[in-house]
């Protein structure tokens, strides 16, 4: 069966025309002006993009004592519901586990999901079974990129070290390094010294994870990248210090890629000084929402090109989760929602406000990361031949954000009470219908794992030139008879 999707604007991350799309077996097969098909569906007034793709969500993930309560099922129908057709989730071996245990755990999760699905790895020890299990996890199972944590002590956390270590190693695989960077050290200290001086409700959270601490680790993994000779991606970016250190990076030539969050984008540290100690719990994650001028940087970054990515680092837990830190801020489960919210959100307050453009906003939200992730034309992509993972945009639908109404199985929304113009009329993956605005068709079981593999032009470049630049023996003719 065909379905022609009629009468829309196509809008890809460079351009915007007007065309019909003709979709066979969950493929693009025509674009062009007077297609027809089995099915049509209608697009006029609408925006017809590359659907969403969130590189960074946590779902049913082990942390801090508890699971993330957003399963592959509950958590890729929220995306679907948002107009994101694709997540990337971590992969998470515990410190001392093997990487390849830790993915038939993940693998084992995912028998459910509504759309397509990729993995990082993350790297959270190191030893030679981890140097040679990543090459297993590049080459035969289809994953290009390793996660570091540089905060989370005594569980997560990597050292410089370690990170050297798998930075180098990521080079040779043509595999694509991330941190989470904050220096998880000063943290530790900070959160101690707070706690003792009875500073322990959520605003604390805050308190013991400055901008600065974010923006020297940003600064000491791009480093320690161009040192390995490998890319980097840092997640959630979510202040000046780190995203100057990007930017810095760029303009000196190195491959750096920052991501900021859309809760980073849009809220704000005032959050964590309301009375309400759920209300500011339910908002605590690393790291935390920050100032307006750290927004204002970020925003800018996304219309510069200094950052790249939006995505939402989606880690949902359930008020009762989050009283787990009752007297203790430091036992408040790192996280928040976003899945559905992300495109709504980033249309209203950075398109509708004139802050990105329209082909910034598929940029950011999905062909980008396609490629940094070396999946695209198959995905972010309006081709023939892509997979037919698409939102057909209604510029004129609004909604008010409420946890009433929503696909995640939590009982709130960071967002809750904002009002959005901008969703979507149709989600689309793999060709089938999965949402029809408020009507949700998502199918269990629909989402396939998405290989990728390693060396995208960016590892070859870089490869070259270091080749090229490597520090080389000096040949030399005079040698005196003593010495060598
Ligand atoms: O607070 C956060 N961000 N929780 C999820 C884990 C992580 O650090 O990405
Ligand atoms: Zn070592
Ligand atoms: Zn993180
Ligand atoms: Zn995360």
């Amino acid at each position: 069966m065909t379905t022609v999707i009629k009468n829309g604007t196509v809008v890809t991350a460079d351009l915007s025309y007007k065309a019909d799309v003709k979709i066979d077996g969950g493929k693009i097969v025509e674009i062009g002006p007077n297609l027809s098909g089995d099915e049509t569906l209608d697009a006029t007034g609408c925006y017809v993009m590359p659907g969403g793709i969130d590189p960074h969500t946590h779902l049913e993930m082990p942390f801090m004592g508890t699971y993330s309560s957003d399963d592959f099922e509950s958590g890729t129908r929220a995306a679907l519901s948002g107009g994101t057709t694709m997540v990337v989730d971590f992969a998470l071996p515990s410190p001392g586990q093997s990487l390849l245990e830790a993915l038939t755990m993940w693998d084992n999760k995912t028998s459910r999901a509504n759309c397509d699905f990729s993995f990082h790895m993350a790297i959270t020890w190191w030893s030679e079974q981890v140097f040679n299990e990543m090459q297993t996890i590049v080459q035969d199972k289809g994953i290009n990129s390793f996660k570091h944590f540089m905060a989370y002590k005594g569980a997560l956390m990597v050292d410089d070290d370690e990170m050297f270590h798998s930075f180098q190693r990521c080079a040779e695989l043509g595999a694509l390094p991330m941190v989470h960077a904050e220096n998880g050290d000063i943290v530790a200290q900070m959160q101690a010294k707070l706690l003792a001086d009875g500073n322990n409700g959520p605003e604390a959270h805050a308190y013991s994870r400055p901008a600065a601490v974010e923006g020297e680790a940003t600064n000491r993994a791009i480093i320690i990248a161009d040192m390995a000779g490998s890319p980097l991606y840092v997640v959630h970016t979510s202040c000046e210090q780190a995203h100057e250190a990007i930017r810095r990076a760029r303009q000196n030539g190195m491959r750096v890629y920052g991501e900021p969050l859309i809760q980073h984008l849009t809220l704000d540290e005032s959050e964590y000084a309301n009375p309400d100690w759920d209300h500011a719990a339910r908002r605590v994650m690393s790291p935390p929402f920050r100032n307006k001028q750290h927004q204002d940087s970020l925003w800018a970054g996304l219309s510069a090109g200094s950052l790249q990515v939006v995505a939402t680092d989606h880690c949902a837990f359930t008020t009762a989760q989050k009283r787990f830190g009752v007297g203790d801020f430091t036992k408040i489960p790192n996280g928040t929602g976003g899945l559905e919210d992300r495109m709504p959100m980033l249309w209203t307050h950075g398109v509708a406000t004139g802050r990105i453009t329209m082909n910034e906003f598929v940029a950011v939200t999905s062909t980008n990361i396609a490629k940094i992730l070396n999946m695209y034309p198959k995905k972010g992509a309006i081709l023939v031949g892509a997979d037919a993972d698409l939102v057909v945009w209604d510029p004129k639908r609004s909604k008010t954000i409420s946890a009433a109404s929503q696909q995640s199985a939590i009982d709130y929304n960071v967002f809750e009470g904002k009002q959005v113009t901008g969703l979507p009329r149709y989600t689309l993956t793999g060709g089938m219908v999965a949402i029809e605005e408020s009507t949700i068709k998502t199918r269990e079981g629909q989402g396939k794992f998405v290989k990728r593999d390693p060396f995208t032009a960016v590892n070859r470049a870089l490869s070259t030139w270091k080749d090229i630049t490597a520090p080389r023996k000096v040949q030399r003719t005079g040698i005196p008879a003593s010495g060598v």
